[in-house]
């Protein structure tokens, strides 16, 4: 059964990204950079990776999901595919069509969507955000791969928008990195 990921960066306080949307301010040093590419390659942007040299098509995910607000910037940036590498699938009431052939748009029920592709053949799915999608699809997600920076932020975006909803996972790794980033991999319990 294929499994539905949230991997995201966060501060300690459990922001995603400051009010403006902006994420800046996470401490990124050349050690995480390598991590990154060496154990996520395809959860890094098409430009990202054409910038980095980075050829590798990772062995945990195909395809991606993200929110309106997630893809946003790189609309704004004149990408309309940011993910190429990958199955994309955009999550949007406002947007009447998707604005590449490679990039599906769904405009309702994202968990029901999410639950047909986890029917499917293939690896595992990369939620890439935001909060509010997070939120939507908290009962869906199997594995949290928290990139928990060593900041608080004090306000922002919030890691998952939803209401009260306890839901229990258990820490099955956990890598900590020079600059204080610890990476934490949960799976729902
Ligand atoms: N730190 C990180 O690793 C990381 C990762 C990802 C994102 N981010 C940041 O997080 C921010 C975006 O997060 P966000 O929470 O504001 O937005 P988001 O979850 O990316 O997108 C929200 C939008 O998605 C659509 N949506 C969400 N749930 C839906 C549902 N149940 N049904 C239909 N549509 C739904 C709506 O689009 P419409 O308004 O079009 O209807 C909604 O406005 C960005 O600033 C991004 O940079 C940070």
């Amino acid at each position: 059964v294929r499994t539905l990921t949230y991997y995201v960066g966060t501060s300690l306080d459990g922001f995603i990204a400051a009010p403006d949307g902006s994420y800046d301010f996470y401490p990124v040093d050349e050690e995480l950079v390598q991590w990154f590419v060496a154990e996520y390659p395809e959860v890094l942007p098409t430009h990202v990776r054409a910038a980095l040299g980075v050829t590798g098509e990772g062995r945990r995910f195909d395809t991606v999901v993200m929110g309106r607000g997630t893809y946003a910037p790189a609309l704004k940036a004149g990408i309309t595919s940011p993910y190429a590498h990958l199955r994309q699938l955009v999550v949007s009431r406002s947007l009447e069509r998707s604005p590449d052939p490679a990039v599906e748009l769904v405009r309702e029920a994202p968990l029901e969507r999410v639950r047909a592709l986890k029917r499917e053949e293939g690896k595992g799915i990369y939620l890439a955000g935001g909060g509010e999608l997070a939120g939507a699809l908290l009962p869906e997600v199997d594995t949290l791969v928290l990139k928990l920076y060593p900041v608080v932020a004090g306000a922002g975006i919030p890691l998952f928008r939803a209401g009260f909803s306890p839901t229990h996972f258990s820490l099955v790794d956990s890598r900590t990195f020079r600059s204080g980033m610890v990476a934490l991999t949960y799976a729902r319990r």
